[in-house]
């Protein structure tokens, strides 16, 4: 008995180990969204994986309780009215050229390196090849989304809405490409074939065949534009969603003295007079309900309300997730939405542009959400709010959406951390997957039919008009023939 457990012991641990990776390391590296992916490299590191996170130094906008991940900051200074573009070369540069960086990383050997696709792509997919570690794409918000899967040809993208939108949004998608790869990609090249010697020169496009992730941050159920034609296309939205842990004791302390709950409020500064007029006339007191605002930018003028307060880094989702939450007021910005979503708290939306206002509106059809209608009046704002408070019918809703996104063989962060180790065991074996050839166009049998029913009917069409313009033609000339001659009996008399 205690022989076979011993030899089990040997055996099982022989075993175990051809699937136990050696420890990896994650370098994360962006240049804009830098709270998000700020989110990830946290995300990573809870998870075991050894982080590093690169971003430029100018933002402190960063998730404020980052644990043992290694914060490196590019020293970078942009003009005031530089473009994205700008900044992002900016980034570059100072990333390329900078030596202690650069020793630094040599020393380490990450594994992977993890970065956004858009305005990132012509700068560190020849440097991750410089420094000999795989490539990982992050993607967040539909453009990105659209610009990743373009290049990477993992998915196919689905419209379903009408055709003009349909070809609206095509070619708006087309605009964010072209104009990545006219003022930004590059450039990128140009300045990575200056600095990073002994690299050969090569297209945007073999650089991405080093790629063999795409990590998307967002969930199927809330937004789905794409067919995915990949295992290594992998959803993980919401990575960093956890259960709630208690609130810091000054805010939690504040908030139970209102027994009718809390409305949280994440929303930017320009929303402070109608927040402000929006605690107001909340009932106050012990009966009444506070509002809760995250935020690091305002400052209260009006010391007389007592019913509203301002945190600067409280965990967003401790607050969403917080059972005294009745309802959030967000714009909606993926992140933001998806911990709604996975906490089961009804949410408002001030989208801010169309990505937002998709949300939104998946939040309406989806019940967890009221629109305003466009109306920000105070007026709408507080009826809305006491709607949802009111009714059971949306925290319901919001009740099933959050069963839908936890209720899943594995949560997104594990999904992450087992396609992360997965292509780092078995990046010498070179297998080749299901990634689509830039030259294919790839067409559905629905589009086919429509080829086809195009076909007959223009046919049709068609011939129906060559034979009438050519009995209008034959009897006009029958008929001028008629009064040519009518004509010239004229002259001639
Ligand atoms: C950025 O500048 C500061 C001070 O000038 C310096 O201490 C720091 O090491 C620099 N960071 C990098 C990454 O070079
Ligand atoms: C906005 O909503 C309020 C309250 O429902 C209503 O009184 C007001 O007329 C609305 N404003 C507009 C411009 O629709
Ligand atoms: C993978 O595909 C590439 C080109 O598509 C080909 O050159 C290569 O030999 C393939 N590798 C294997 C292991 O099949």
């Amino acid at each position: 008995m205690i022989k076979a457990w011993i030899f089990c012991v040997l055996i099982c641990t022989v075993s175990a180990s051809t699937f136990i990776s050696p420890q990896q390391t994650a370098l994360v590296i962006g240049f804009e969204k830098l709270y998000d992916i700020s989110l990830l490299a946290n995300t990573l590191s809870d998870q075991g994986i050894d982080s590093i996170l690169i971003i430029p130094s100018t933002t402190e906008d960063i998730y404020e309780h980052l644990i043992e991940v290694e914060v490196i900051t590019l020293n970078i200074t942009n003009a005031k009215d530089a473009k994205k573009e700008e900044k992002a070369l900016n980034a570059c540069e100072a990333l390329i050229t900078n030596k202690k960086i650069l020793k630094k990383i040599k020393e380490i050997q990450p594994t992977f390196t993890i970065f956004p696709a858009l305005r990132h792509d012509g700068c560190l997919l020849p440097w991750t090849r410089y420094i000999n570690s795989i490539p990982v794409i992050w993607a967040q918000g539909q453009e990105e989304e659209y610009y990743a899967i373009e290049n990477l040809r993992m998915a196919i993208p689905i419209q379903t809405n009408n055709f003009l939108d349909r070809f609206w949004s095509h070619i708006q998608f087309r605009a964010v490409i072209s104009h990545a790869e006219n003022n930004y990609v590059t450039s990128a090249l140009k300045l990575t074939s200056k600095h990073l010697n002994n690299l050969e020169k090569t297209s945007l496009d073999e650089l991405y065949s080093d790629v063999e992730l795409l990590l998307w941050d967002y969930d199927h159920i809330l937004r789905s534009d794409f067919a995915t034609l990949t295992q290594r296309f992998v959803e993980v939205g919401c990575h960093h969603c956890r259960g709630i842990q208690p609130l810091p004791t000054t805010l939690q302390k504040d908030l139970v003295e209102y027994r009718l709950g809390t409305i949280v409020v994440t929303l930017d500064k320009e929303h402070k007079e109608i927040m402000e007029q929006l605690a107001n006339r909340l009932p106050q007191g012990r009966q009444g309900q506070a509002v809760a605002w995250k935020s690091k930018e305002v400052k209260l003028t009006d010391k007389k309300i007592e019913n509203i307060f301002i945190h600067s880094n409280v965990d967003r989702q401790d607050l969403i997730g917080n059972p005294r939450s009745r309802v959030l007021l967000s714009h909606c910005a993926d992140t933001e939405f998806l911990e709604a979503a996975y906490h089961g708290t009804p949410v408002i939306c001030f989208p801010r542009n169309s990505e937002e206002k998709k949300n939104a509106a998946r939040g309406i059809e989806l019940g967890f959400s009221v629109s305003l209608n466009d109306n920000y009046s105070i007026d709408s704002i507080y009826q809305t709010v006491n709607l949802i408070h009111e009714s059971s019918i949306y925290r319901e809703a919001a009740r099933r959406v959050s069963l839908a996104i936890r209720d899943r063989p594995v949560p997104a962060s594990d999904r992450m951390v087992f396609w992360l180790s997965f292509i780092a065991r078995n990046r010498e074996n070179d297998i080749n997957f299901s990634r689509l050839n830039k030259n294919v166009v790839i067409k559905t049998l629905a589009e086919d039919v429509q080829l086809l029913y195009g076909l007959v009917i223009g046919t049709a069409f068609g011939a129906l008009f060559a034979a009438t313009t050519a009995l209008t033609w034959y009897y006009q000339s029958k008929s001028n023939k008629h009064l040519g001659r009518a004509k010239g009996k004229k002259f001639t008399r």
